[in-house]
C-alpha cells in the first residue's frame, strides 16, 4: 500500500483518538509494576509465572505488559483453529500437552486485549482451571463492561471502556488496524 492509499485508509476508518501512545505505555508499566509486586514473592526461576495469551489481538499488549515484569516468566498462546470448540463465533484450539503439563501445579496469568462478553475469557480460564494450576489471574488492557455476559473475575483492568468498536494497539477491524500505536474508535461506529 503507498502512503496515499495508507492515509486515506486511515481517515475513512479511524474515529475519535481514546488512548495515546503515551498513555497505554503509562497503563502498561503500572500493570506491570503491580504484577510484578503480587507474584514477586510467588514466581521463581523453578516455577515461573506462566503467561498465557489468545492469539492475535493481545500480541502488541502482551510482548508491551511482559517487558515490564521484573519476573521469571514462561509464555504460552492458545490459538484460533478451524476445528476445536466454537466460542462466540470463533474456535479455539485445544491446549497443547506441552502447555497442559507447563500449567499443572503453577500459577497462571491470563493476558487479553480486551474483554467484551466475556465468553473468550470464560472459556479459557475454564480450560486452564482442568490442568490443575495453583491459581489462574487474569489481567486485560481494556474491559467493555456493558457488554458483559458472563460472570467473570478479572484481576488487572487497564482501562474500561464504553461500548464502542475500537482499533489499534493490536486490535484490528477486518484484520487491519492491529498495528496502530494508539487506541481508537472505528469511524463507523461513531456515526
Ligand atoms: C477479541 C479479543 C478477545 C475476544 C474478547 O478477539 O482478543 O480474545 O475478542 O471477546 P469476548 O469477551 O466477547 O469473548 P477476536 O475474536 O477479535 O480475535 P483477534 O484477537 O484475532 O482479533
Amino acid at each position: 500500500m503507498d502512503t496515499q492509499q495508507e492515509i486515506s485508509l486511515l481517515e475513512k476508518e479511524v474515529g475519535s483518538l481514546l488512548f495515546t501512545e503515551a498513555e497505554i505505555k503509562a497503563k502498561v508499566e503500572e500493570l506491570g509494576r503491580t504484577i510484578t509486586q503480587d507474584f514477586k514473592h510467588i514466581a521463581t526461576t523453578e516455577k515461573p509465572l506462566i503467561i498465557v495469551g489468545v492469539l492475535k489481538g493481545v500480541l502488541i499488549f502482551l510482548a508491551d505488559l511482559m517487558r515490564e515484569l521484573d519476573l521469571p516468566v514462561e509464555l504460552y498462546f492458545v490459538d484460533v483453529s478451524s476445528g476445536g470448540n466454537q466460542v462466540g463465533g470463533r474456535r479455539y484450539s485445544e491446549l497443547s500437552t506441552r502447555m497442559g503439563e507447563a500449567i499443572q501445579d503453577r500459577h497462571v496469568l491470563f493476558v487479553e486485549d480486551i474483554v467484551d462478553e466475556g465468553l473468550t475469557l470464560s472459556y479459557i480460564t475454564r480450560m486452564l482451571w482442568q490442568k490443575n494450576p495453583t491459581s489462574v489471574s487474569v489481567c486485560t488492557l481494556l474491559s467493555k463492561e456493558a457488554k458483559r455476559i458472563m460472570d467473570i473475575d478479572i484481576r488487572y483492568i487497564g482501562f474500561h471502556i464504553d461500548p464502542v468498536y475500537v482499533i489499534g494497539y493490536g486490535l484490528d477491524y477486518k484484520e487491519q488496524f492491529r498495528n496502530l500505536r494508539y487506541i481508537s474508535v472505528l469511524k463507523a461506529d461513531e456515526e
